[in-house]
C-alpha cells in the first residue's frame, strides 16, 4: 500500500483461499487466477490443490491444512502469510455439515471443529496479518441455514450462524481500530457441489455463479451478499414467517 491508501501499479494481487479443493472454493480459484491474482490454496487434499494450481499458473502455492486441527493449521497459514507478505484477500470457503437428526456426537462434532473453532482460527490468522498490514479483505462463506434452526442439522445451522456473528464482529473489530480492513459474509443458499449431497433441489447454483457473485460483492466491498441473489427472497421470508409449533 501507498501512503495514499492505492496499491502500487506493479503489484500482483495475492489472495488465500481455505478450502480451495473443491467446489465454491475452487471455482474461486479459477475465476480470480483468470482476473490476475497470484493464489495460495488450502485444503486437506493436496491431490486435487495440487491440479488446481496447474490450473492457475505459476507461482500458484498450495498448503494442506486441516481444520479439525486448528492450532496446526494457523500456525501453518501464518507461516504462509508471512512467506507471501501483502496479502490482499483471504477467503474462507472450507465448512462441513451433516444431517444429524439422531444427534450423535461424532457429526456435529466434525462440524463444529471446522466451521466453529477451525473457522476462527483461520480468521483470526488472516486478521491478525491484516491488522499489521493495515488493509486486506477477509471473506467468509456462511449459509441460508444461518437464519433459523434446523431439525435435521442443528450443529451446522448453528455454527454458520456463529460465522455469520464473529464476522459481524471481526467487521466492528476493523471499525474501531479505523483500518481499511473490509469484511464480506457471502450467504449462499444451494450452490451444487458436493456439500450440497441432496439431489437437484430448487434454485441451485453452480460453484461457478456463485462464484462470480460472490467476487462480484468482493468488488463492491459488501458488507454481506446474498449468493444467489434470489435467496434474499427466501431470508425475507424465513425472517418474516413465525417459526410451526
Ligand atoms: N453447497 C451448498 O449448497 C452450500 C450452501 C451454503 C453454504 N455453503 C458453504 O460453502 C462453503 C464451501 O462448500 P462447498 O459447497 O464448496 O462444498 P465442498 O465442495 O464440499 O467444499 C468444501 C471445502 O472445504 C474443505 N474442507 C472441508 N473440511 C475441511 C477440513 N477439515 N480442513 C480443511 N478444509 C476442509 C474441503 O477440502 P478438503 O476436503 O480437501 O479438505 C473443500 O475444499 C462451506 O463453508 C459451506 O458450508 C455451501
Amino acid at each position: 500500500m501507498t501512503k495514499t491508501g492505492r496499491l502500487p501499479e506493479n503489484h500482483k494481487r495475492i489472495a488465500v483461499i481455505i478450502g480451495a479443493s473443491s467446489g465454491i472454493g475452487k471455482a474461486l480459484a479459477g475465476e480470480l487466477s483468470r482476473e490476475g491474482w497470484r493464489l495460495a490454496l488450502a485444503a486437506r487434499r493436496m491431490d486435487l490443490l495440487e491440479k488446481i494450481a496447474a490450473d492457475c499458473g505459476l507461482g500458484t502455492l498450495i498448503r494442506r491444512v486441516d481444520l479439525m486441527e486448528s492450532e496446526k493449521a494457523a500456525a501453518a497459514i501464518e507461516s504462509l502469510l508471512d512467506e507471501l507478505g501483502t496479502v490482499d484477500l483471504f477467503i474462507i470457503s472450507a465448512g462441513t455439515g451433516h444431517i444429524n437428526p439422531e444427534l450423535e456426537w461424532n457429526p456435529d462434532c466434525d462440524t463444529l471443529l471446522v466451521n466453529v473453532t477451525g473457522f476462527v482460527s483461520m480468521a483470526q490468522a488472516a486478521m491478525r496479518h491484516f491488522l499489521r498490514q493495515g488493509h486486506g479483505h477477509l471473506v467468509g462463506i456462511s449459509s441460508i441455514a444461518a437464519l433459523r434452526g434446523s431439525g435435521g442439522a442443528a450443529a451446522y445451522a448453528a455454527s454458520k450462524a456463529f460465522q455469520s456473528i464473529y464476522l459481524d464482529g471481526l467487521r466492528d473489530l476493523a471499525r474501531l481500530r479505523r483500518l481499511p480492513i473490509k469484511v464480506t459474509e457471502a450467504q449462499p443458499g444451494f450452490v451444487d457441489t458436493a456439500m450440497m449431497k441432496a439431489a437437484h433441489p430448487f434454485w441451485a447454483a453452480s460453484p461457478e455463479v456463485a462464484a462470480r457473485q460472490i467476487l462480484r460483492a468482493i468488488r463492491r466491498r459488501a458488507k454481506h451478499a446474498y449468493i444467489t441473489r434470489r435467496w434474499a427472497i427466501v431470508a425475507w421470508l424465513l425472517k418474516l414467517l413465525p417459526r410451526a409449533g
